[in-house]
């Protein structure tokens, strides 16, 4: 039995088949190589994880040396050094008064721990989210999230959501345009609290730039012009960074700027290089209210995944990646821009740092989404050698989130590649034959 038999036969995955269909034999810096002896270049960082590089020494190092001397003893049980200095160097690379971290496994589990903790120090129980949002998928998050795709026979949720629309320009749920809409979608939170609320609202949480919505970047005014609606409210706000942070959007943390610091920030992916970490920091005051035993993870914390994490965090601050993942990713983006005027498929280009998104769709006028030729346009780039994300509420989304190691030459080879298969879908025999 291959590889690929024993996932359809043993592994529950609802993604199965994993597209694109890549065996992996090993991966190094920004690129995969495959079993058949095929190295792709990544654009996708396995979901957006390894920010440092596969295989990046200085992790593998910290990891090796963890596991030589311990794998677990329980985070939570005994003092461990690695705990105290990942959570001292956290403090120190957030927001401000961000200075407390809890740690977990993913980013679903940080997101579960913040909430818990904004309903624990405010005594409020209902939250705002956003429409077209992602969370993570057990139960608490999958409640926030925005696409009733994924909810689908996952029912009945949480109850005591409420939805606010998505700051999703390009497809404004208002039908307005930015800059003359005065940014409507975050005054329409005031409404929120007045019509979908029983006045008891712990906190709003939302994504700096959302990504599985498909990479919707807010317009700078939209966090602060929340931030004072939520402070009237007496709400706390949740910057969910899970996929944010640790370089991605340009910054440490997209945090940083977004206009307003988050009363609590959740993080993962990025954090350990591909460990399995997540974590959520807040204030003091607001950490302070969990009493003993309210809040607890087995593996939160875990010694190897916390000397991985601190590697990982060393490493980028050396190397300068989000610095790096700014200038590469602005380049990408103008790149990107002037291929739009040729590729009638690209609707709409966005995204901060090295966290980008390509909309594809059918026509430029009725923006009506092309999700087939997207799915398409990866397939057509992994064939040349470029593995990319798809995604986005539509399924319309090319997603450009690699590795920040990523040279400028591997980059240009990924614009290359990305222009061909995207002229290639276009043909019309192209999408013909795909119907
Ligand atoms: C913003 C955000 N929050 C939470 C999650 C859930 O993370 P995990 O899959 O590690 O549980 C994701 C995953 O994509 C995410 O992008």
């Amino acid at each position: 039995m291959d590889t690929k038999e024993k996932y359809a036969k043993y592994v529950v995955t609802s993604h199965a088949p994993p597209m694109p269909p890549v065996e992996v034999s090993h991966a190094q810096g920004a690129t995969i190589t495959a079993t058949d002896g095929t190295t792709y270049l990544d654009g996708f960082a396995g979901y957006s994880v390894v920010n440092a590089g596969h295989s990046n020494p200085d992790v593998i190092a910290a990891a090796k040396s963890a596991m030589d001397r311990h794998i677990h003893v329980g985070s939570y049980l005994y003092y461990a050094p690695a705990v105290g200095d990942l959570a001292e160097k956290l403090a120190e690379i957030t927001p401000r008064r961000l200075e407390q971290s809890f740690f977990g496994n993913s980013g679903a589990e940080a997101v579960e721990g913040a909430l818990r903790i904004a309903k624990t120090f405010t005594n409020r129980n209902e939250f705002i989210a956003l429409q077209y949002s992602f969370h993570g998928r057990t139960l608490g998050t999958l409640s926030l999230g925005g696409n009733a795709r994924r909810k689908r026979r996952a029912g009945p949720l949480v109850s005591g959501v409420a939805m606010a629309p998505a700051p999703y320009c390009y497809r404004c749920p208002l039908h307005l345009t930015y800059p003359s809409c005065n940014v409507a979608c975050a005054a329409e939170v005031e409404r929120v609290f007045d019509t979908q609320t029983s006045g008891n609202v712990a906190a709003m949480i939302a994504e700096p730039v959302m990504g599985e919505g498909g990479i919707i970047v807010p317009p700078p005014e939209y966090f602060p012009k929340v931030s004072r609606i939520l402070r009237s409210n007496d709400a706390l706000f949740i910057a969910d960074e899970v996929q944010t942070s640790f370089g991605r959007t340009g910054t440490m943390f997209a945090s940083e700027e977004i206009g307003v610091e988050p009363d609590i920030l959740t993080m993962a992916k990025g954090i350990a290089n591909g460990f399995p970490l997540s974590a959520f920091i807040t204030r003091p005051e607001i950490g302070e209210s969990f009493l003993p035993g309210d809040h607890f993870s087995t593996f939160g914390g875990n010694l190897v995944a916390a000397a991985a994490a601190i590697a990982t965090v060393n490493y980028l601050e050396r190397e300068n990646l989000a610095q790096h993942a700014r200038y590469i990713g602005q380049h990408v983006l103008d790149a990107l821009a002037r291929m739009q005027r040729d590729q009638s498929l690209i609707g709409d280009v966005r995204g901060k740092g090295l966290m980008i998104g390509i909309e594809l769709v059918k026509d430029r006028e009725t923006k009506s989404p092309a999700p087939d030729e997207a799915k398409q346009v990866q397939e057509e780039c992994r064939k040349a050698g470029l593995l990319v994300g798809c995604g986005g509420f539509y399924g319309n989304v090319i997603r450009f989130q690699p590795p920040l190691v990523i040279t400028m030459a591997q980059t240009d080879r990924a614009l290359d590649i990305l222009d061909s298969a995207l002229s290639e879908v276009a043909r019309p025999t192209a999408v013909l034959s795909a119907s």
